[in-house]
């Protein structure tokens, strides 16, 4: 690693308070992936070395062989596949989701990589206990192609975020963020990599903040 590289990557903020959870009751996630899943496998982690009290009621994807429905099945979730290309619009859409999520007694939805505006319909239903992640430092860089477009404006440090999700996209109260370099030879698959490395820790710590807050 060179000087430079070592100096950035020393402006990583990797520590983040522990926590603990007041609830003893397991928190009934309802995840919504849209492709790759590892940050629902994050999650089902995290609960797994019982580092978050919670379970994954269910998992919901949009894009059939999305990779995150065969993670859910090994971890014994059940996946269930709602299209989008299948609705007439956004709310009629929405609101199969938050059917769903019902009939599965979710209590936080969490949006693991879903790449899908939301609606009133989701949003009302779940006031304040919606959380996203995103691969950037909120507020810069919403929308997708996030990391790109950290790229492009050539900052020396971006992140990650996960927060309390609102209906305008990639916004609403941060919950917890972590600091990622940006190195010389980085390319956006490079780059994205160690950003998620960062996700995978603050989404799980994300999810018990915000229940303890409430
Ligand atoms: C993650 O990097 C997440 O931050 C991003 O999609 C990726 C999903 O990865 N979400 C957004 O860009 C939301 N605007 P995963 O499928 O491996 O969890």
């Amino acid at each position: 690693m060179s000087e430079i590289d070592a100096a950035s990557a020393s402006l990583i903020v990797p520590q983040i308070p522990s926590y603990e959870m007041k609830s003893s009751n397991p928190l009934k996630l309802g995840i919504m992936a849209s492709g790759n899943g590892s940050n629902f496998e994050a999650i089902a982690q995290a609960i797994a070395a019982g580092q978050l009290n919670a379970q994954i009621q269910v998992l919901i994807y949009n894009n059939p062989g999305a990779k995150a429905a065969m993670r859910a099945a090994n971890r014994g979730v059940e996946a269930v596949l709602l299209n989008h290309r299948d609705y007439k619009s956004r709310e009629k859409f929405d609101h199969q989701i938050v059917e769903k999520l019902r009939q599965y007694d979710v209590e936080w939805v969490i949006l693991a990589g879903w790449m899908r505006l939301l609606t009133k319909v989701l949003m009302d239903a779940f006031t304040d206990k919606v959380i996203n992640v995103h691969p950037s430092l909120l507020p810069s860089f919403k929308g997708i192609h996030a990391v790109e477009q950290a790229l492009a404006a050539g900052v020396k440090i971006t992140g990650c975020t996960a927060h309390l999700a609102c209906l305008e996209v990639d916004s609403g109260p941060i919950l917890v963020q972590a600091a990622v370099p940006v190195l010389p030879d980085d390319t956006a698959e490079t780059l994205h990599a160690r950003i998620q490395i960062q996700e995978h820790r603050i989404l799980p710590q994300a999810i018990a903040l915000a229940a303890q807050r409430r």
